[in-house]
């Protein structure tokens, strides 16, 4: 059987565990580790946003919300990964934040393959998802070539997301104020 995007996006993920578990255990190789992983991250991120969520959204509205969460996610998974970018490897800060990082793709990855894969096989027919993988690899080959800084969300999404979640004051809070306080 030829592979579909689901696949595609699947392998990914386990991918993307593997280089976790080797930024533990291989410290002195945690510089390459690390470009590797940003590279591979954010392209996947992007792909999966442009290609496959976007589909999602329009074949099946009532997944919107569960999309929009999905790419809020990325975002806050991308921020952690530039917190861990701009982290000496070798200091004692390092492995915290990685772990910090872990977290939030772990929960991200499990939502995504219990929630938004499944969604996908059943609202578009086998014919498209095998079309998504050329996409998506597509997509995604472009950006490694070329690629992006993991994205830090805007202010706005930061308001947004602060008054979604009833945090006080949050109206007078700065940016960096904004993070700190979502964080908790
Ligand atoms: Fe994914
Ligand atoms: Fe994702």
């Amino acid at each position: 059987m030829p592979l579909n995007v689901i696949d595609l996006i699947t392998a990914d993920h386990r991918d993307v565990e593997a280089i976790f578990d080797k930024l533990y255990k291989q410290p002195e190789n945690r510089p390459a580790l690390l470009a590797e992983l940003a590279a591979k991250f954010t392209a996947h991120a992007r792909a999966e946003e442009s290609e496959v969520y976007s589909e999602l959204a329009k074949a099946a509205p009532s997944e919107r919300r569960e999309v929009h969460h999905g790419t809020e996610e990325h975002h806050e998974a991308e921020e952690k990964l530039l917190e861990l970018l701009d982290t000496d490897p070798t200091g004692p800060a390092f492995e915290p934040i990685l772990k910090d990082l872990v977290k939030a793709v772990t929960h991200h990855v499990e939502e995504e393959e219990s929630e938004i894969l499944p969604a996908l096989a059943k609202a578009l027919p086998a014919k498209r998802l095998a079309e998504l993988a050329h996409a998506f690899s597509a997509a995604k080959a472009a950006l490694l070539n070329a690629p992006p800084r993991p994205v830090t969300r805007t202010k706005r999404e930061l308001l947004e997301q602060a008054k979604a979640k009833g945090i006080d004051g949050y109206s007078a809070m700065t940016k960096g104020e904004l993070a700190a306080a979502l964080k908790h």
